[in-house]
């Protein structure tokens, strides 16, 4: 097992990353002198396949964990199945001596997470993520939230768990177009930081789709130190946690126009980074060569690197109500090569995105 730290003062928190740390969940929990009463929050699909694995390390080490189970998938993601988690929480009697453990993928990490936020005022939390996805991206860092169905995200707080248990045998359960959705927020972790890391992507596409264990093992490290170092400098998202954006505001807009659900985050994010690649290239930021070697890559990995038909004026509605504008104006991330990105304010909308969405025709 590896153990990553996020540094936070008295927030931080180790990132365990190994395979088979399932059944050693009760120990680890014991390590941080977590709560007696624990709340396993998770959906039928992930409970059926790991849940018991959980429950009896948990039984084993001494605890007494309750599951709740909530409806599976991101149109769930909001505060009618956020209520299902308090009414649990309230009606097996849940004190300011529990902490909740979230069990899933980021789906389940973001809700639980808001559930363990607000409870209370607060109760600790430890993210167990099981898609690539959230191994990634959604478990470290603290951002917690569930949509509206105007945005997504609208509605969350920051809020640190105690530790993110990683265990990469359970990605052996996970449907083959998840994995290539979590490798998108691995390329991006390529875009924004790191040009080598993106040539190790570029050498090792093939071993990647295949699911290969040492490679999505690697993968998953250095995605997660490189959240990781992010949020230590930026925890409140004033600065440079924006760059973890990058192909955000136009994926979300995706995920929102096509109904949620329908399009993984990762495919949305996947579009996105192309989008604002162009408009990098657009703005003489990077060349024509960095946007091919970008769509390339997507490509090789099996995702959508061209936007779904929704009018420009859909788009451009459903990015002014992202949490990126402030004041009307839309912030964008925008890469520098590869390895680089920056913060752009983006004035002419309409005009800048009817050019780049012709060049998809
Ligand atoms: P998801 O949670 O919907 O999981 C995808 C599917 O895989 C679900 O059906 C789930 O039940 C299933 N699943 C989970 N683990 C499995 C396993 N081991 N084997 C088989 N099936 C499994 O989707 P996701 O891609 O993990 O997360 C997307 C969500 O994460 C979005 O809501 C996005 O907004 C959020 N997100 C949050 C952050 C953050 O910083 N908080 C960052 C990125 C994404
Ligand atoms: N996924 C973006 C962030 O955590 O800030």
């Amino acid at each position: 097992m590896d153990v990553l730290q996020v540094s936070l003062g008295e927030r931080s928190y180790p990132i365990h990353v190994g395979s088979g740390l399932l059944s050693a969940i009760g120990e680890r929990l014991r390590d941080i002198k977590f709560p007696h009463q624990v709340a396993l929050v998770s959906n039928p699909l992930v409970a059926d396949l790991y849940a018991d694995t959980v429950m009896s390390s948990l039984q084993q080490a001494g605890y007494d964990p309750r599951l709740m189970l909530v409806p599976d998938g991101e149109d769930y993601k909001n505060l009618e199945t956020l209520q299902l988690i308090y009414d649990q929480l309230i009606e097996h009697r849940f004190d300011r001596g529990c902490g909740l453990l979230a069990l899933g993928g980021g789906v389940i990490g973001d809700m639980a997470g808001f559930a363990a936020a607000s409870f209370l005022r607060g109760i600790p939390f430890v993210q167990v993520p099981t898609t690539l996805l959230s191994q990634v991206d959604s478990s470290v860092g603290g951002k917690t939230a569930v949509n509206h169905p105007r945005g997504k995200n609208l509605i969350g707080a920051f809020y640190q768990p105690q530790l993110v248990v990683i265990d990469v045998a359970t990605l052996q359960t996970l449907d083959p177009r998840e994995v290539s959705a979590g490798l998108a927020e691995v390329i991006k972790y390529g875009v924004i930081r790191d040009a080598d890391f993106f040539v190790w992507l570029e050498e090792h596409q093939e071993l990647l789709r295949q699911g290969d264990a040492e490679a999505l093992v690697y993968a998953i490290k250095k995605s997660c130190q490189i959240k990781a170092d992010i949020v230590e400098i930026d925890e409140r998202e004033s600065s440079i946690r924006a760059h973890l954006n990058f192909g955000h505001t136009f994926g979300h807009a995706i995920e929102n126009l096509a109904g949620y659900g329908q399009w993984k985050h990762g495919e949305a994010v996947a579009v996105g980074m192309v989008v604002a690649a162009k408009i990098s290239q657009a703005k003489e930021l990077c060349r024509e060569a960095d946007v091919s070697r970008l769509i390339n890559l997507l490509r090789a990995i099996d995702l959508p690197v061209e936007p779904p038909a929704f009018s420009l004026a859909a788009y451009v509605e459903a990015m002014q109500r992202d949490k990126k504008v402030k004041h009307g104006a839309l912030t964008m991330v925008l890469n520098q090569g590869i390895g680089s990105v920056t913060l752009e304010q983006i004035d002419d909308i309409e005009g800048l995105f009817s050019t780049i969405f012709d060049t998809f025709a």
